[in-house]
């Protein structure tokens, strides 16, 4: 059996400056005034210590509402580790001031190569979590692909380090994990492919699922910050604008509202025949991309597929138009056809900002490199929209290790008592009562016999 030892890292971490870290934690808490019911569960874990014992791995964008869930797991007693779960989301200072003022380990540098990306997964791995934390699944996959011996279809640099684990040890690997928490959209539906093709070799609590996370991170957050990151990065002006979001799903609800809140004319595409129902029912217009590509000055992804806008739609644009993504992964947009149709690219014209010159003349900016735009441009969501992710979160956690005898191999949900605990808190640092059902009101909500 594999020991501790021998798969654990040496370091604390691989940040970028640690001289950041004064910035950096004042931003941590500053997110943490807004982040009460977060506040509170870490006060109950800091008395009842429910992580105790438990080694943690978590791969999410560092940001300083994460740094706030990262002290709680702590508080909670977990022996915790940070790192990236994408090149270009991880705030540095806040990175330097885990490592720096609250000793977590952290592996994340904003806009690391991929190489450094996966690196960084693997230390992560070699922590040897007994719990892990994923924000699209990358954490777990590499885990699962460790378990199947398929060290072929790992990036090389976990490749070469779980390639001198023995068998025992990288069963031990996927073994030791109690539950694994995922937060987002694009990695539940990579975790339930994972369920349906039997390879699932650990439970998951579907995080993003929770009401209390996608109702709000997923529509609000993401709504206000993907708008956020676009005119940081563009100072653009969004009214009178034609402005196109691929996806009506929680996250494309969001960030089309917000879009036409501020002005501008918004057109929607789908492949979903309900959701295209309520965009245009939402007063919005439904058109194929297709027909969108010409029309559009600003084109938004927000659907977790891949190659949503290409080749033919490029070149159908208007010159000037701005494209950027903001669904988890950069494969919304296909930028191997724009680099190739381009007689020229000219990098950070400004800071996010590349500018592409088709054979046509025409010029079109894409905006991030194509990865998520609110976190790459800007701050991500919201510390008040993340108090309840996290705390669904937290809790979820705390949940899965209580329960880990009854967890079987697939995608579970949160407990609808989580749900309704984090909404209860959350109203209440809000300062919102609602009603209760009266007795008579609960015997008719469960009688069927009082018609018309
Ligand atoms: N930027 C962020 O911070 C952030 C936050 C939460 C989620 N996400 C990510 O955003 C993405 C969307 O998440 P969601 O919760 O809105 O998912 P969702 O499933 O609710 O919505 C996705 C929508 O895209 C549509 N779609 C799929 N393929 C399409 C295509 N080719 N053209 C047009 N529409 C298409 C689907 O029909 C669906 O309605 C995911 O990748 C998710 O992980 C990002």
């Amino acid at each position: 059996m594999a020991t501790v030892a021998t798969i654990r890292p040496p370091t604390i971490g691989d940040v970028l400056d640690l001289s950041l870290a004064e910035a950096g934690r004042k931003r941590v808490e500053w997110a943490e005034r807004d982040m009460p019911v977060l506040r509170a569960i870490r006060e109950r874990f800091a008395r009842e210590k429910p992580l105790a014992g438990m080694r943690m791995s978590a791969c999410l964008h560092i940001t300083a509402e994460t740094a706030n869930l990262a002290r709680t797991l702590r508080a909670g007693g977990a022996d915790l580790l940070l790192c990236a779960s994408n090149p270009l989301s991880t705030q540095d200072d806040v990175a330097a001031t885990l490592v720096k003022d609250f000793g977590i380990p952290v592996f994340a540098i904003k806009g690391e190569d991929e190489d450094t990306y996966y690196r960084h997964i693997a230390a992560a791995l070699r922590h040897r979590p007994n719990v892990t934390m994923d924000d699209g699944a990358d954490l777990v996959s590499a885990l699962i692909f460790i378990a199947l011996d398929r060290l072929d279809d790992v990036h090389p640099e976990v490749r070469e380090w779980a390639a001198g684990l023995s068998p025992a040890e990288r069963q031990a690997l996927v073994g030791d994990v109690v539950a694994s928490m995922e937060e987002t959209t694009t990695g539940v539906i990579r975790l339930r492919a994972m369920e349906k093709d039997g390879v699932l070799r650990l439970p998951v609590i579907a995080v993003n699922d929770a009401q209390t996370k996608h109702f709000f991170d997923n529509r609000y957050g993401t709504g206000q910050s993907t708008i956020d990151g676009i005119i940081r990065a563009t100072d653009a002006l969004l009214a009178g604008r034609q402005v196109v979001v691929c996806g009506y799903g929680w996250c494309g609800k969001g960030v089309a509202l917000r879009a036409r809140g501020m002005g501008a004319h918004v057109i929607v595409t789908e492949v979903d025949p309900i959701r295209a129902l309520e965009a245009a029912m939402d007063g919005l217009q439904v058109k194929p991309i297709a027909e969108a590509a010409p029309l559009g000055d600003l084109f938004i992804t927000v659907t977790g597929n891949i190659h949503v806008i290409r080749g033919e739609h490029f070149a159908a644009m208007k010159d000037g138009a701005m494209v950027c993504n903001s669904g988890h992964f950069n494969v919304e947009l296909a930028l191997d056809d724009l680099a190739r149709m381009a007689k020229t690219c000219n990098e950070g014209v400004r800071e996010f900002v590349d500018e592409y010159v088709l054979e046509n003349g025409r010029r079109l900016y894409v905006l991030g490199e194509g990865r998520l735009i609110n976190l790459a441009a800007a701050h991500g969501h919201p510390a008040s929209v993340m108090d309840m992710s996290f705390a669904a979160q937290a809790l979820a956690t705390e949940w899965s290790i209580k329960n880990r005898d009854k967890l079987d191999n697939r995608v579970h949900d949160v407990p609808k008592e989580v749900d309704e605990f984090v909404a209860s808190l959350k109203l209440q640092t809000m300062g919102i009562s609602i009603d209760t059902l009266t007795e008579e009101q609960k015997n008719y909500l469960e009688s069927w016999e009082m018609g018309t």
